[in-house]
């Protein structure tokens, strides 16, 4: 029998509900297709946004969108998506699939998608092929409401109002297809063009400098030296690839339990990544002013045979699930540092919550696990540990057996989530909660094979149901963890 402590008087700190947050990019099927069809599509929509899709993700209490990328934010010129659409220019979208960008999802439908998701927006600036002056008239496009060449623009296009706009990201990936620089170019490009992102009126900005690639610990110490006084936040991007990102990444379905295991291997270690950038975050920021954003997370796996190579569409299983479980209790049990996180995509592209086809649409497993662990937003995460054993086909890829965190929130709600990692196994397992009686609880599971997923016929077949096979005892909750599963606890 394994046992989950729980001390709920022992306070962590706050779980940002940003930690749930997504990234939308102008790739593939995302933004096209995916949340934007346009105003006369025959796809229900309200202003263009498919309205299936936008009742899902407020469902699921999406906090936080970042837009337009990814490696796109670094070729995207924003004045070419405003005003009337019949003028927008078109561009060649380079990086994915050389397909034509037609501009016809721009700054304003992106407000206005944030708008009816009730979410904040997250916007990624350019500075790989843009300028200082361009990036500065974005911000004040955006945010600035008195009367400037650029608020009058805006106002011409139709928004009398400023938006509001918190998060704003100066480059990305600026180490590879944001520019191939070297840490010490970029911190210093990053200080000259966060110079000129002003705060207009109570608009403060948060702005969050390009971080490391994986294990990159030499970026992140070059950037923290020379621009960690001039940033709320730094990016960490990392993806679960069970293969080799050039040679084979793995597929998405039909694989085998070693490749199970690799991948949550593979996922534990952001873990390592958190804590190992973190401390070198600690030596300039010992008060952990600087938020670690990890804006680009999720499996990433060979493209679905017959689509584009360049749209990154791919199906999610049961494993995907697993690894968002893991990825958010990493994320909720480093919220002192981790302040964001966005999962890469929200749409038919990578480890997406939502795939759609036409005017269908599926929630996918990781949907699933969102919607489970909504309740950590904005939450106190608490003291918890839970008994592990090594488990595995492979002796180099073992992986605990079970993985967990616990917080309270405004309700004053216990959440607990807990993964379990075996393909084989269920576990007991004894729930001790320190001084704390336990009167009502309620839980929800998510399981299937290892290799289940929801299709277009068939889109059910991975979905969270209430789970019951529990006792309420003197010290907490006993219960049987069944094998492959997530499970969440509210517990008053
Ligand atoms: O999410 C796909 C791509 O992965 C992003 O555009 C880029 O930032 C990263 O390399």
């Amino acid at each position: 029998m394994s046992k989950l402590f729980v001390n709920v008087h022992d306070k962590k700190g706050k779980i940002n509900k940003e930690i749930y947050g997504h990234f939308s990019e102008h790739l593939g099927r995302c933004i096209y297709e995916g949340l934007y069809v346009g105003e006369n599509s025959k796809i229900p929509n309200t202003n263009g946004m498919r309205n299936d899709v936008v009742q899902a993700l407020k469902e699921m209490k999406i906090p936080v969108l970042r837009w337009p990328g990814g490696c796109f934010a670094d070729e995207y010129h924003w004045k070419d998506g405003i005003g009337p659409k019949e003028n927008r220019k078109k561009m060649i979208n380079t990086h994915w699939g050389g397909v034509v960008e037609d501009n016809s999802f721009g700054t304003h439908e992106f407000m206005e998608l944030c708008r009816q998701l009730e979410c904040e927006p997250y916007i990624n600036g350019n500075v790989g092929s843009g300028t200082v002056q361009e990036m500065s008239e974005w911000v004040e496009y955006l945010t600035f409401e008195g009367v400037s060449p650029m608020a009058d623009l805006r106002k011409k296009n139709g928004n009398e109002e400023a938006w509001k706009v918190k998060y704003f990201g100066v480059g990305n990936e600026s180490w590879g297809c944001g520019g191939n620089m070297t840490p010490e170019h970029y911190a210093n490009e990053y200080r000259r063009y966060q110079t000129f992102c002003r705060n207009y009126a109570d608009n403060k900005l948060y702005k969050i400098a390009c971080g490391a690639n994986v294990d990159d610990y030499n970026w992140t110490e070059g950037v923290m030296k020379v621009a960690g006084n001039f940033m709320d936040g730094l990016s960490l991007h990392y993806y679960t690839i069970p293969g080799e990102f050039w040679t084979g990444k793995g597929a998405a379905t039909g694989f085998n339990e070693k490749d199970w295991y690799i991948t949550l291997k593979k996922t534990l270690k952001m873990e390592e990544l958190i804590y190992r950038h973190g401390a070198i975050m600690d030596q300039y920021d010992p008060e952990k002013k600087v938020g670690l954003i990890v804006d680009e997370w999720g499996t990433w796996f060979d493209v679905e045979v017959g689509t584009n190579p360049g749209f990154l569409y791919q199906q999610n299983t049961m494993r995907d699930a697993l690894v968002a479980g893991i990825n958010l209790n990493i994320f909720n049990k480093n919220c002192d540092r981790v302040k964001m996180a966005n999962i890469a995509q929200l749409v038919n592209v990578l480890q997406s919550v939502i795939l759609t086809e036409g005017e269908k649409m599926i929630l996918t497993p990781t949907y699933h696990v969102f919607n489970m662990y909504k309740n950590h937003q904005d939450a106190t995460l608490v003291e918890s540990h839970i008994d592990t054993e090594n488990i595995g086909v492979e002796e180099e890829n073992q992986v605990p057996n079970l993985h967990e965190s616990v917080s309270v929130d405004a309700e004053g709600r216990i959440n607990v989530t807990i993964n379990n990692l075996s393909i084989s196994d269920g576990y007991d397992i004894e729930g001790i909660f320190i001084e704390k009686e336990i009167k009502t609880v309620k839980a929800t599971i998510l399981t299937n094979e290892m290799g289940a997923y929801n299709t277009f016929d068939e889109p059910e077949i991975v979905k969270a149901q209430e789970f019951k096979d529990f006792k309420i005892t003197g010290k907490g909750i006993d219960f049987k963890i069944p094998k492959c599963s997530v499970i969440h606890f509210v517990i008053e």
